[in-house]
């Protein structure tokens, strides 16, 4: 299968591109580079042996999209381009708005115009806001008051798709909510590089682990759970890539919804001891006042990615923190901490 990748140079599109390129499937990368830079994909490239098709575009610009699918045979689409900072979404609303919403309205028509109606979306579980009871199942109701604008615009664009889906009945839409993607590829070259501070407990753990930084803040010691901090379920990258494989194996008319996650509940405090016992290292924290709009505990029930999509996750935590820390440890300012030739790609515009 010939897929398009948007967002492809990023944390989870960049994995699921060498889950693709390792199953034969051949892979084209549409992204703008504003929060990626072009050696993640030289990285897929070099860990497969095989040439990624990049384009550099903005999705938010009709004619420059149109131009990608012009030029490309696709058979199908994953959709991970968007912002993606909470923080950031709260201060600049619109920016938001516009970016992820507008990308999936013109990714849409675009597809309708190329004719290409298999569409794999990048959702969150934060779609399911603050009211909910764990497990936490497909079923649950969508919220549309979400804390910020970030959660918003995953809610609107699931409703978006649902309503595409309704004018053409020949679509063939997942919808993928993903809990708490974590790890990195375990040769340790592609990994999480989150550019500003990072909003994620993992990649903090693991910039305080190498030094980056001083000690983590643990944001809650008081909620109703085990140790008294956050519980949430932390998923392998590569476990998550895989699931968007099995996805786009299993795509048929109509949207369907599946919960991307292990099933399983780990706290704060798990992570940074697990992650301190594999990187055999002190992780200094301290615990701080509860972060606003939190919720003390969230993990998915699985039952309906592993019935319907014959997924599951192979990969512990602990898989996840090793793996983390190799990409950390031998990269520890991200993709930047290496000057690297430039690689052979086909680039457009
Ligand atoms: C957050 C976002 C969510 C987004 C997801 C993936 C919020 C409220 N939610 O989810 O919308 O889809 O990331 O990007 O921001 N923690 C600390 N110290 C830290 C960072 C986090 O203690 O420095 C705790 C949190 O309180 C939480 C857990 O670690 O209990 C995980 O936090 P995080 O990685 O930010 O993920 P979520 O809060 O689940």
């Amino acid at each position: 299968m010939r897929v398009l990748l948007t967002g492809g140079a990023g944390f989870i599109g960049s994995h699921t591109a060498v889950a693709l390129l390792e199953r034969g499937h051949e892979v084209i990368v549409l992204d703008d580079f504003s929060n990626s830079s072009r050696e993640p994909i030289r990285r897929v490239e070099e860990l497969c042996g095989k040439q990624v098709t990049l384009h550099i575009a903005d999705l938010t610009n009709a004619a420059s999209t149109q131009k990608v699918f012009a030029s490309e045979s696709i058979d199908a689409v994953i959709h991970f381009a968007g912002l993606k900072s909470v923080g950031e979404s709260v201060r600049d609303p619109l920016l938001y708005y516009r970016t992820n919403l507008m990308s999936t309205m013109v990714l849409l028509e675009t597809m309708a115009l190329a004719k290409v109606k298999k569409l794999v979306f990048s959702s969150s579980a934060t779609v399911y806001g603050v009211a909910k009871d764990v497990p936490v199942s497909e079923s649950s109701e969508v919220s549309y008051r979400l804390s910020n604008p970030y959660g918003q615009t995953k809610a609107m664009i699931e409703q978006i798709i649902r309503d595409a889906v309704v004018a053409d009945s020949a679509l063939q839409i997942a919808v993928l909510r993903y809990f708490n993607p974590v790890g990195a590829h375990t040769s340790g070259r592609i990994g999480e590089d989150p550019k500003q501070t990072p909003n994620n407990l993992l990649p903090f753990v693991s910039q305080v682990a190498v030094g980056l930084r001083d000690f983590v803040s643990v944001f809650g010691g008081g909620y109703d759970t085990p140790d008294g901090t956050g519980v949430r379920d932390y998923i392998h990258v590569m476990d998550l890539a895989e699931g968007h494989l099995a996805a786009l194996a299993h795509l048929k008319s109509g949207v369907s919804t599946y919960n991307l996650g292990s099933g399983i509940g780990s706290s704060v405090l798990d992570v940074i001891n697990t992650f301190s016992r594999v990187a055999n290292r002190a992780i200094p924290y301290e615990v701080v006042a509860a972060r606003e709009g939190d919720v003390s505990c969230s993990y998915a029930d699985v039952t309906k990615a592993t019935r319907e999509l014959g997924w599951s996750t192979h990969r512990t935590l602990e898989d996840a923190c090793r793996d983390a820390w190799r990409w950390q440890s031998g990269n520890p300012h991200g993709y930047a901490s290496q000057a690297s030739p430039r690689g052979v790609l086909a680039v457009s515009s």
